[in-house]
């Protein structure tokens, strides 16, 4: 038997993370680790936060708390809101981690040790007000080109210019605005991935299966030719770089931010060392399937630098087998931004609706194919269509019409009609479909085969018409709504992975729970699993309708952050 691993890009830690950052890696892992484990697949869910490099430290400035104190308590705020997002890791763990540093270690050592290391003198600005050297975007000034005053040392926003720090006219120290800088000579390591080109090369050729996306960034960046790329930094918060003349430099923040997939998988095993063994998910693991979930930017570092850098270990590595990567979710077509406060952040969303409404939407509109924009209107308009007029509609007529007219007792299946068969055959071909499109990672079809599903339902009662039946063949309408009242057990039970909230009150008021195992998806599917004579309640409204005051509100709301 195969064993999954599975991957979410590990979101930094400087501050609450919003919409995009949960639909670009966090929920369509979630998903597919979900739908794993009711598939009953051995799988394993790792996710971290990314809490080295400068915008940490900034962060942690800003809010004048040393760093460690700061990613402490912001790691704890990240995970409590993946938790309420129902984010089912098997660990959540810390770049941070001695584990993490460890093995960042033997990494860089065995690079080295292996001749992919090499040493550069470069020179970088040193600002001696703030006694540090400066990452690029750190300097700041007039642009050379359009005469911005603004323009950072990477780039100018204004007018789109590449720059080199020394490029900026009167340039200056954005931490302390002091002007005293100076161009310091400064040794730094390299990865030698121009000598790991051709491994890199070989290894994704044999990649047959990886989504158009992430294909095409790493196909561009391999054709265009690799580069022997900085691994170290001036910098005190990171792992120390274990190298004599390297006192005060740490790892560049990527290149240890990977290695915490590893690290974490670690974490997780020394919490609790009996039958967890980190080895058997990363090292000359054979029977592991590995897939890694990212938006765009980060493709670059899982296709080209990490591996590079792990085959460059010469060690027999896990390496991923899936990337499924997405495009941007835009709030009414600008890019949600940290930086820029713009867009819904997760604890605001919370605070809006419950976590099923967003897990819904964000899926149905997952920017596969290209970039998607999230505004409140449509938000509405699915969730008022599918989640209240399909779903939520369908339980709820069912269990209350069953509940009117056969006192919250399952009614008796009677002998099928051909009104039953045809419906055997359509749910199950709605089902194999839904699977096929998880198993390929299409989330946007995934959750339009689950909506068709989910719509059989509401076409047999609708055919059937049990509520008028009741008057004239009383059980006519027993059989039909016995076969309703299992498939809305199979509506909830095959929903588990998108709206798993929503999926358990079903199951709850069809009294399906503590069952001992999950529930199986055929055995669901055969419409006989909720047996006649069974008892069940009606639940409370499962989804409500979103109203135009709400979007009104949720405007103004936000009004704010629409640029
Ligand atoms: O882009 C980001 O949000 C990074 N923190 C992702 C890191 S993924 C991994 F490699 F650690
Ligand atoms: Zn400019």
């Amino acid at each position: 038997m195969g064993k999954h691993l599975i991957t979410s890009a590990l979101p930094y830690i400087n501050g609450v993370k919003h919409l995009g950052n949960l639909v670009g890696s966090l929920l369509p892992a979630d998903v597919y680790a979900r739908f794993l484990r009711t598939q009953g697949e051995e799988t394993l869910f790792i996710c971290a936060t990314d809490e080295h490099g400068t915008p940490a430290e900034l962060a942690a400035r800003e809010e004048g708390l040393p760093v460690s104190e700061y990613c402490a308590g912001m790691h704890e705020r990240q995970r409590s809101i993946y938790d309420s997002f129902g984010i089912s890791f098997d660990h959540f763990g810390r770049s941070s981690s001695p584990q993490n540093a460890g093995l960042a270690r033997h990494v860089y050592e065995t690079l080295d040790a292996n001749g992919f290391i090499a040493e550069r003198t470069t020179g970088q600005v040193y600002s001696r007000a703030d006694g540090r050297f400066l990452a690029d975007r750190y300097v700041v000034g007039t642009c050379p080109r359009c005469g911005d005053r603004g323009a950072r040392g990477d780039q100018c926003e204004h007018c789109g210019a590449v720059l080199d720090p020394v490029d900026l006219i009167e340039p200056r120290s954005s931490l302390s605005g002091s002007s005293d800088l100076e161009i310091r000579p400064t040794k730094h390591l390299y990865l030698r991935a121009d000598a790991l080109a051709n491994d890199v090369d070989t290894w994704i050729n044999r990649q047959e299966g990886w989504p158009k996306l992430t294909r095409s960034i790493a196909h561009k960046w391999l054709d265009e030719g690799l580069r022997e790329r900085c691994i170290t930094r001036d910098l005190d918060w990171g792992i120390p770089v274990p190298r004599e003349g390297y006192e005060g430099k740490v790892f560049y923040v990527w290149f240890d931010a990977p290695i915490e997939y590893i690290g974490a998988t670690q974490e997780w095993a020394d919490l609790n060392p009996e039958g967890r063994d980190w080895r058997s998910w990363w090292y000359n693991a054979d029977d592991v399937t590995y897939t890694q979930f990212m938006a765009k930017d980060n493709v670059p570092f899982h296709t080209i630098f990490w591996p590079a850098a792990m085959l460059g270990t010469r060690e027999p590595w896990t390496l991923a087998t899936q990337i499924k990567s997405f495009h941007w979710l835009t709030y009414y077509g600008d890019k949600f931004s940290t930086s820029a406060g713009r867009g819904v952040f997760l604890d605001d969303a919370l605070d809006i609706l419950e976590p099923d409404y967003w897990r819904y939407f964000l899926l149905a509109q997952a920017p596969e194919t290209n970039d998607a924009s999230f505004t409140w209107e449509l938000l509405a308009t699915v969730v008022n269509k599918d989640l209240v007029g399909i779903f939520g509609n369908f339980i709820r007529r069912t269990l209350t019409l069953a509940d009117r007219h056969f006192g919250g007792q399952v009614p008796p299946c009677g002998e099928p009609t051909q009104a039953e068969r045809d419906l055997g055959v359509d749910v199950r071909e709605a089902l194999r479909r839904y699977r096929v499109s998880l198993l390929r990672l299409e989330y946007r079809q995934a959750v339009s085969e689950l909506r068709h599903l989910w719509s059989l339902g509401n076409h047999y009662l609708d055919t059937c018409a049990p509520w008028a039946l009741v008057d004239t063949d009383r059980d006519a309408a027993g059989r039909v709504l016995h076969k309703a009242i299992n498939l809305a057990y199979l509506f909830a039970v095959v929903a588990s992975p998108v709206i798993p909230f929503a999926s358990k009150t079903t199951i709850t008021a069809l009294g399906m729970t503590g069952r001992g195992s999950e529930p199986s998806w055929d055995e669901a599917a055969d419409l006989n699993a909720v047996p006649s004579g069974h008892t069940f309640r009606v639940p409370e409204l499962i989804f409500r309708r979103i109203t135009q005051s709400d979007i009104d509100n949720w405007k103004e709301r936000f009004e704010g952050t629409i640029v």
